[in-house]
């Protein structure tokens, strides 16, 4: 589809809503915290309609072992809920239980092309040189993002960079289908990419991102530190020996500090700029302890209400019970208008 036809039908004439998931694949840092469950959890408070899912069907395109898959579900919806997601003011609940993300998802898998996912670099990454070896469901991935974000015509789609072209995608899945079947039916989505944290890198290695799969634990803060793991972490986050400067163009070719910054900023809410004019001139010795407070105090008592949340399982549970009823209150008409417009009968 070309941008011109996309822009033609776009998110006009659609209610703003907000859809975003996140993978119960384990372990949330404050890469996830900054990168995205902050981000939800802003779009809420500005009174958008906002549904967030934990894709647990997305998780088991690689294996996952089954208990641990349950655990990281719950612990994932509690870092959604201790991030300040309201389960009463945003629909929350896991993909599997709501059926038309994969009946969608089928109706998707056959609008979409195998070369459109051949170019997906998540696929490239993952898949490696073993692609024959790779599930089929982790080649098919994209669509099934597509019927996520589609099934609740959600115009926009808070992600990280690393997300921006299944998104893309998307929006072609969208435009080919409302092409082929002459509809309008389906919202063009917009990505939102945006704060100063979109990208926070590793503690280790300024040009690497914060992953929990990275082997050093050094290198994240997990959301589930507690108050001296995360000072003691900032306290030994690589740097270099310089002083900071006082304009964003003074970190261009400072990885590390340019990250500790990038944190900062978001966890205060401001911008680069405004922290810089704070900041700019300080040594390290001298902004690492302001760091590290600013971070303990708005991530322990995160970890704190993860814990406690952690202990009530079958609270969780009825959270996302509840959250998956509403879902399928948008979902299901959404799937039973596209069937009528495949011309599926008894839709
Ligand atoms: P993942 O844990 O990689 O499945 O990512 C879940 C969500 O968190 C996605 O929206 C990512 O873009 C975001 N995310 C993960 N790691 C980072 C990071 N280091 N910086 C910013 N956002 C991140
Ligand atoms: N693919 C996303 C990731 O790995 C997770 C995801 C699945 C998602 N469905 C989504 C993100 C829909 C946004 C919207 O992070």
């Amino acid at each position: 589809m070309n941008d011109a036809a996309q822009t033609a039908h776009g998110t006009t004439g659609f209610t703003p809503r907000v859809f975003s998931g996140i993978q119960p694949s384990g372990g949330l840092t404050l890469g996830n915290y900054l990168g995205a469950l902050k981000r939800f959890a802003d779009a809420q408070d500005a009174g958008t309609e906002t549904v967030y899912c934990m894709v647990d069907m997305h998780a088991i395109t690689v294996w996952q072992d089954p208990a641990a898959l349950k655990r990281q579900t719950r612990e994932l919806a509690a870092g959604f809920i201790a991030s300040g997601i309201d389960p009463e003011r945003s629909i929350l609940f896991n993909q599997s239980q709501v059926a038309e993300h994969a009946q969608l998802a089928w109706i998707f898998n056959c609008v979409a092309r195998m070369g459109w996912m051949r170019r997906m670099t998540q696929w490239k990454d993952k898949a490696g040189k073993n692609s024959e070896e790779a599930s089929l469901g982790l080649f098919a991935y994209p669509a099934l993002m597509a019927a996520d974000i589609l099934l609740y015509h959600a115009t926009h789609v808070p992600v990280g960079e690393d997300q921006k072209q299944h998104v893309e995608l998307t929006r072609d899945i969208a435009a080919k289908f409302n092409h082929d079947y002459g509809v309008d039916f389906f919202p063009i989505t917009e990505p939102v990419i945006e704060g100063a944290a979109t990208r926070v890198m590793s503690l280790r290695d300024g040009s690497k991102k914060m992953s929990k799969s990275d082997p050093s634990d050094m290198s994240r803060i997990n959301m589930t530190d507690d108050a001296d793991t995360i000072a003691n972490k900032i306290r030994k986050a690589r740097t270099d020996p310089e002083a900071l400067p006082s304009e964003a163009e003074g970190l261009t070719d400072r990885p590390e500090a340019r990250n500790l910054v990038n944190i900062y900023a978001a966890l205060s809410d401001q911008s680069v700029a405004e922290v810089l004019a704070d900041v700019g001139g300080k040594q390290f010795s001298e902004f690492k302890p302001m760091l590290a407070e600013l971070a303990v105090d708005k991530m322990a008592p995160i970890s704190g209400e993860m814990a406690r949340l952690m202990e009530n399982p079958s609270e969780i549970d009825a959270i996302l019970a509840r959250g998956a009823e509403r879902a399928r209150e948008i979902a299901s008409p959404i799937l039973k208008r596209t069937y009528e417009i495949v011309g599926m009968v008894g839709a």
